[in-house]
This record gives structure tokens, sequence and C-alpha cells, in this order.
């Protein structure tokens, strides 16, 4: 399989919590690298430019609203299928529905407040990293 990148954010329930260093230790372990980090707080206005896709969601104010709350953490993962590798170390979106283990079950209070987001393809993954970092950024 290929090495691959994806973007991945820590979210405001997890930064609040202060989880970051146990969500990493997840996918570290899980053998994805952390070849770019950064701790930002994002706009509602950047929020709902990120989640444009689900501009006509009724969940998307909401989103929006809540990713601008508190500080996230924007990252790139990198390693063998790191895409779907990082989608089953997240679980599913809705955590009541998230395997044993994952980062959702243990750490997602909600469906909407779920711990983490991670691209779910290669073209959305390179728009998403390129949302938050330029190329000098990323260190593999
Ligand atoms: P994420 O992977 O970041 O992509 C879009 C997000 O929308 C998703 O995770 C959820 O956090 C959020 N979302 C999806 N469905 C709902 C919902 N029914 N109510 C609130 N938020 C939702």
């Amino acid at each position: 399989m290929a090495i691959e990148r994806t973007l991945s954010i820590i979210k405001p329930d997890a930064t609040n919590r202060n989880l970051t260093g146990k969500i990493n230790a997840k996918f570290e372990e899980a053998g994805l690298r952390i070849v770019a980090q950064k701790r930002i707080h994002l706009t509602k206005e950047q929020a709902g430019k990120f989640y444009a896709v689900h501009a006509e969601r009724p969940f998307y104010d909401e989103l929006c609203e809540f990713m601008a709350s508190a500080p996230v953490v924007a990252q790139v993962l990198e390693g063998e299928g790191a895409i779907a590798k990082n989608r089953e170390v997240m679980g599913a979106t809705n955590p009541a529905d998230a395997e044993a283990g994952t980062i959702r079950a243990e750490f997602a209070e909600s469906v909407g407040e779920n711990s983490v987001h991670g691209s779910d393809a290669p073209e959305t993954a390179a728009e998403e990293i390129s949302f938050f970092f330029a190329g000098i950024e990323i260190v593999g």
C-alpha cells in the first residue's frame, strides 16, 4: 500500500479536556506519523469554509459554531494507507456506533462533539491539508 498523508483535526471538545496527547498516542500506536501540527483557534467563518461541503446540512451552523468555540489542533498524519487507517483509528462518526478502542468510542461526547475529524479520500485529503498547511510546514 502507498504512503499517504491525511488531514486530522483534534476538535474543541477534546482540546477542552486536554486530550491532545492521548489522541496523538492512538495515532502513533497505529503507525501514523504526525508530520505537521498546529494549535489554532478558528473563526466561525474559517470553520464554515472548511466545512463548506456540509453547508446545506441542518447541523452546519451548529458544527461551525462548535469548531470555533475553542482551539483545535490541525495535523498531517503520514503512513501506509493513512487515510483509511486514520478513519479506522477514529471510529464511526457517531460515538454510539464506534468500535471499542477507537478514539471516538473512548473520548467523543456526541455525533457533533466527536473529538476528531479525518479526511475521507485522497482528493479531500490534499485539499484539506492545503487549507491548514504550506508545503514547507510538513516535515516527513
Ligand atoms: P466530521 O468528520 O468532522 O465531518 C462533519 C462533521 O459534522 C462530523 O464529523 C460531525 O461532527 C458533524 N455531524 C455529523 N452529523 C451531525 C449531526 N447530526 N449533528 C451535529 N453534527 C453532526
